[in-house]
């Protein structure tokens, strides 16, 4: 939220003097001394103390500069920086920053660049305005302004930003094919700078793929040594490992706890091969549709069709309960429309019970399908007050009989192999209908409150797969995720799919083996 008293508390100077002085503002044009004299940060003077390695990056002048990093290696923080200088030196440019998701944008503009830079140093704050700040946009005095987008829909917000300087932040989860777009609006400058940061992801990916095009320096403890000198595209290795505040005790904690993917990608700030990332991002902003809200209960149109519902329970400190209902358009390819989604944070389980059943009242629900495990009371209290609708699921790992639903008169419990039902999800999520010139995705995600749905990306990306052999000597894709990354919502999703199958009825032949 926007508080129109924030700058007269911060500088009441201001409020009476006029901007004459802008003229005796003098910035170093060094962006190391720069950067020390106008940013304070968390009260404290922006210091370089103990990294040296952040010095040459910062005072790199290369047009195209690529950073693959470890998390929370004050990278955005020099991304910010980097902006700052830019603008500041250049008159009348104009300056874009991009991250993945609305969420991560908006962070930069109001708690990083208002909060923190403009609202903890005067010298920036005459240079440029608080009062004049939204959360997109924040003009300078000199003429320069900056514009701040997400990176959603192929860069669509960033298209018409004739940008002089522009950043592109989390790398590693935009669609680096549309840079293009971003290209073009650079070549038409006469600066045409480009820095882009992320952390690591897949060996051979687009990502990594843009970032062999640099020179792939490493730090060697004095001295940044890059593996192609002879590119003009500069690129960086930053791992947690060269910080000076991480201990190599807190590393080896960190990869006995991670995944290992995660912690390559994270930690180390690396490309990963091995387990694949069966979900991206991508496939998941594909689903999204800014056109439309999610459906309040007594707005739904039944008349479209029947209405289904998926509960995962979340127990520990992450995860959360998590109930998930849609309606399906389209019975026969199908399609579905998410009405409603949430994280229940409520840990009393007499009240997650009261929740999930105002939930199948208010949507009117045709069948409800509950994780078996994971909140034994709740799926009690809902079976007997939902007994012809509510149905409890489990997993198992059964590749050749994939689903089970032998119990399901008796015990009112489907059991279903979890990699085939992982993997039937992910066909749908990847593979829209395809009608004519139409690409309609088989999951539509409402998104013009992105605050509403955004989180569920990570639930669904987080997931990992890779290749282990049963007893029988089959081979098996195993899907798994790291604990600091819950996937409640893919099961959530995964359970209303579950809920749609059984009220079809399918016939359940298939070829085994
Ligand atoms: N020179 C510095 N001295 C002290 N703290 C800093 C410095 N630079 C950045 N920080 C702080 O360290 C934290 C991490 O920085 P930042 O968010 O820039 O890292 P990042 O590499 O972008 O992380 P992530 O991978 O999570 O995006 C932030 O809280 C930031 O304010
Ligand atoms: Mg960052």
């Amino acid at each position: 939220m926007k508080d129109p008293s924030r700058r007269v508390i911060l500088y009441p100077q201001l409020e009476n003097e006029s901007l004459q002085h802008l003229d005796t503002l003098s910035f170093s044009d060094d962006i190391v001394k720069f950067t020390e004299q106008t940013r304070n940060l968390k009260g404290q003077p922006f210091s370089f103390k103990e990294r040296d390695y952040l010095l040459p990056i910062y005072r790199d002048k290369a047009k195209e500069i690529y950073i693959v990093k470890g998390r929370q290696t004050e990278i955005t923080e020099f991304a910010l920086n980097w902006l700052l200088f830019n603008l500041i030196q250049n008159p009348g440019t104009v300056g874009l920053y991009l991250s993945d998701r609305d969420s991560h944008t908006s962070k930069f503009s109001n708690l990083r660049l208002r909060d923190w830079a403009l609202g903890q140093s005067e010298i920036l704050g005459q240079m440029a305005q608080i009062k004049k700040h939204s959360s997109t946009t924040q003009p300078f005095e000199n003429g320069s302004v900056l514009y701040m987008h997400s990176a959603w829909g192929a860069f669509d917000q960033a298209r018409s930003v004739p940008a002089d300087f522009t950043v592109v932040d989390e790398m590693q989860s935009v669609d680096i094919k549309e840079l293009d777009v971003l290209q073009e609006a650079l070549s038409h400058s006469k600066f045409g700078y480009m820095l882009g940061m992320g952390t690591g992801s897949e060996e051979g990916s687009d990502w990594h793929k843009l970032w062999q095009m640099g020179t792939q320096s490493v730090w060697d403890s004095s001295s940044w040594v890059p593996k192609r000198s002879e590119n003009s595209i500069h690129s960086y290795h930053l791992p947690q490992t060269i910080v000076p505040w991480i201990t190599s005790e807190d590393l080896v904690r960190k990869k006995k706890k991670m995944t290992k993917r995660r912690f390559e990608t994270e930690v180390i700030g690396w490309w990963h091969k091995g387990s694949q990332k069966p979900i991206l991002e991508q496939d998941i902003h594909s689903l999204f549709d800014r056109t439309y809200e999610l459906v309040l209960g007594n707005q739904v149109n039944k008349t479209h069709g029947k209405i289904f519902m998926g509960v995962d329970w979340g127990g520990g400190e992450k995860a959360f309960t998590v109930p998930w209902i849609w309606q399906c358009l389209d019975e026969e390819i199908p399609i579905f429309k998410l009405l409603y989604v949430s994280k229940i944070e409520e840990t009393s389980i007499e009240k997650q019970t009261q929740m999930i059943c105002q939930l199948i009242d208010d949507y009117d629900i045709d069948r409800i399908v509950m994780d078996a495990g994971g909140g034994p009371y709740q799926v009690q209290k809902i079976e007997e007050r939902y007994a012809e609708k509510a149905i409890k699921c489990s997993y198992m790992v059964r590749p050749a009989e994939p689903i089970n639903d032998t119990k399901l008169d008796l015990e009112n419990h489907f059991v279903i192999d979890r990699t085939f039902i992982i993997d039937t999800i992910i066909d749908l999520i990847k593979r829209p209908y395809v009608k004519g010139k139409q690409i309609i995705p088989k999951i539509s995600i409402p998104a013009k409150n992105m605050d509403r749905v955004e989180w569920i990306v990570d639930q669904f990306t987080c997931i990992e797969a890779e290749t282990i052999s049963l007893r029988s000597g089959q081979d098996y894709t195993r899907y798994f995720h790291d604990s600091e990354e819950p996937d409640d919502a893919l099961h959530a999703c995964i359970y209303a799919y579950v809920a749609w199958l059984v009220n079809k009825g399918v016939q359940w032949n298939w070829i085994s083996g």
